[in-house]
């Protein structure tokens, strides 16, 4: 894919635009425009980042055609060309919206210089926008952990396929790690310094999907107030991930597709070509083949998303991990508190291999989560575990009556705590016993305040 920028030439001077083609041509690609309508033209049907306008055209003001680009695509950089004479007009042109205007004859090195600070603009401000997105998201850790020959190989496939461009279509249970693997291609790549924006097609609704994925120029539609960069245009040079891919509407799987084929899309309620270089990596939960079958899916589109197929191997598949992933869990937990790292005594760890996992990683993630915050001792026993979820069933099972009871007790003190948000006199008051009490069934010092 040719990921040169794109420059306009717009002058009426046939010598002008041959010399402006051969200082630009090695770097750039460059088209030409001799005349206003050309050059909307010109505009409107190819994906331009730059233009080189002259102020003096035949059939058009300069500043005219300034504004009428700039309605068409308000985030084109604007360089306009001008004799000493039209500087009043030059100056008008940068109020309007130019990026800087060169007086004729001008210094080939300075105009290359300031192409390059335009075109520098232009990407940064893609990225101002995927940055401000980005914030708003949590972070998840980035390591992935696992020894078993499933994950081994799915490391394996991570590295071959950072060699190529083509579509990734993840497919696992919930939980399983898709979007950690999503994650793992683009900074695995020379993309890594560029956005990884996400595309949550279960989170959005199918009449603001559009919108979403192509952006919108002002007056598209009611509400449209101003000219918005979809997700597409924002990931120029980046990755999209397409979550829950198997959630999105079928319209929109034709529109997408399209976008994918062609790498080419255009905002709504504007005709004007965008052109974003993108490696698409998308996920699912369910079976998109049996999506297929049913009507559902889109077998283009299937085609297009599984150049390389990645498939998550459920948790209970691979439990051998299961003491590598709660050590993980485990120590992240002690990092983000500043705590020393807690442990599974041996018994809690053989009790929660036999447990089938059917949120798979997520649900051990927030297992060892809520345990370290619950806990207090060094250790977490296998009577702690019980307490965190009764319905471990196999777990509990065989527990002399004793231990089942504190098991309960413990979960149930857990829950009513969570609900309070960790406020223990609070939680002693809607338990109905002292705080004191609290703090000797959580294992805790008691309060020497004695307040209730
Ligand atoms: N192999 C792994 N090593 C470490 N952490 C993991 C691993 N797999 C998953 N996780 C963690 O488990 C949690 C769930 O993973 P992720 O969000 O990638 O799952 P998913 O497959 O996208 O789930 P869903 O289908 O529900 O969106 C995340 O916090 C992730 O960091
Ligand atoms: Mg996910």
């Amino acid at each position: 894919m040719d990921k040169k920028a794109m420059i306009l030439v717009v002058d009426d001077e046939h010598g002008v635009r041959q010399s402006f083609n051969m200082v630009l041509k090695d770097e750039y690609n460059v088209l030409l425009a001799e005349n206003g309508k050309q050059a909307i033209d010109i505009f409107t049907k190819n994906a331009v980042d730059l233009i080189l306008l002259d102020i003096l055209i035949p059939d058009i003001n300069g500043i005219d055609l300034l504004e009428k680009l700039k309605e068409i695509d308000p985030n084109v950089e604007i360089i306009m060309v001008t004799a000493v004479k039209e500087i009043q007009t030059a100056v008008k042109a940068i109020k309007l919206g130019a990026y800087e205007y060169v007086i004729k004859p001008f210094v080939v090195d300075d105009v290359l210089t300031l192409i390059h600070r335009a075109l520098e603009k232009r990407s940064l401000l893609r990225e101002v926008t995927y940055l401000r997105g980005e914030l708003k998201r949590h972070q998840p850790f980035e390591k992935m952990v696992g020894e078993h020959e499933s994950l081994q190989a799915v490391f394996d496939l991570i590295r071959t396929i950072s060699k190529s461009d083509g579509a990734v279509l993840i497919q696992g249970e919930s939980g399983t790690g898709k979007e950690l693997v999503a994650r793992a291609i683009h900074n695995s790549v020379s993309r890594k310094h560029k956005p990884f924006v996400v595309i949550n097609c279960a989170a959005i609704p199918p009449t603001l999907m559009e919108s979403e994925l192509f952006g919108y120029n002002k007056g598209a539609f009611t509400g449209a107030a101003g000219t918005t960069m979809g997700k597409l245009e924002i990931a120029n040079k980046g990755t999209v991930f397409l979550d829950d891919i198997d959630s999105l509407d079928v319209n929109m799987q034709a529109k997408l597709l399209r976008a994918i084929q062609e790498k080419e899309f255009e905002r709504l309620g504007s005709t004007k070509v965008i052109r974003s270089d993108i490696r698409f990596v998308a996920a699912s939960n369910r079976s998109i083949r049996e999506l297929i079958s049913r009507g559902k899916f889109r077998e283009d589109l299937y085609y297009r998303l599984n150049v390389f197929p990645i498939i998550l191997p459920p948790l209970r598949e691979r439990k051998s991990d299961i003491p590598l992933l709660l050590n993980h869990f485990l120590e992240l937990n002690s990092k983000k508190s500043g705590k020393p790292a807690k442990r599974f005594s041996k018994k809690a760890v053989n009790a929660l291999m036999k447990y089938s996992w059917p949120g798979n990683v997520r649900e051990l993630e927030n297992m060892v989560e809520r345990l370290t915050t619950i806990t207090r001792k060094t250790v977490i026993n296998i009577q702690d575990v019980s307490a965190f979820n009764i319905d471990f069933g196999n777990i509990t099972r065989g527990m002399k009556l004793k231990d089942a009871v504190s098991a309960f007790e413990k979960n149930y003190i857990s829950e009513v705590l969570d609900n309070v948000g960790g406020n223990r006199r609070k939680a002693a008051q809607t338990l109905g016993i002292h705080r004191n009490t609290l703090f000797v069934k959580m294992n805790e010092p008691a309060d020497i305040t004695g307040e209730i």
